[in-house]
């Protein structure tokens, strides 16, 4: 598969996560209580899928080959780009750390849980917004076949070593929170 349709099809799943988040937080401002199950599956979501999956290929992969190409040109852009995962890293620990005093109904940490959640789904939404409509259209314009092709190889080389059933297995995740969330009395 074209490289950047498979970058674009794993931005579908990450913002249907953020969707899931998003409806939790709207949960917790309405005085309703998702486990903390929930969130630690979010956490592992956020790791697995987001950042060890899908960022990984775009920082050790994509963006090497551009830098390359582009001879400093983007290189402050990319910098953005790589600053702006790095910032959702923390977020996500931020996120992890607030966990078990949510699941006290502490009310500090449950803030702090909000917080740190609200900050990383914008966060991601503005990020993918860009990679989708500036970013990824500029590589299209960037790249040569042969440089499409050897980016091929290397996700595939990724995805053999996570397993070629890490996008089911991770939209099976996001399927199961939207059911623990839409279905809180
Ligand atoms: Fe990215
Ligand atoms: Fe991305």
């Amino acid at each position: 598969m074209d490289p950047i349709e498979t970058l674009s099809n794993e931005h579908g799943l990450i913002r249907q996560f953020l969707d899931v988040l998003s409806l939790a937080a709207e949960k917790i401002e309405d005085g309703q209580h998702p486990s903390e199950a929930f969130f630690e599956k979010g956490v592992e979501f956020a790791r697995t899928f987001a950042d060890h999956y899908h960022h990984f290929k775009e920082e050790h992969v994509l963006f090497v080959q551009l830098a390359q190409k582009k001879q400093g040109e983007i290189d402050a852009q990319l910098e953005a780009l790589r600053y702006e995962h790095e910032r959702g890293r923390s977020l996500v620990t931020g996120i992890e750390t607030a966990i078990p005093g949510y699941a006290e109904r502490d009310p500090i940490k449950t803030g702090e849980l909000l917080e740190n959640m609200a900050a990383y789904v914008s966060l991601l939404r503005h990020h993918i917004h860009v990679e989708d409509h500036v970013f990824y259209p500029m590589t299209k314009k960037t790249l040569n076949e042969q440089e499409f092709e050897a980016i091929a190889q290397e996700f595939d080389k990724q995805h053999e070593k996570h397993g070629h059933d890490t996008f089911e297995k991770c939209h099976k995740m996001v399927v199961d929170m939207g059911s623990i969330v839409t279905h809180l009395t």
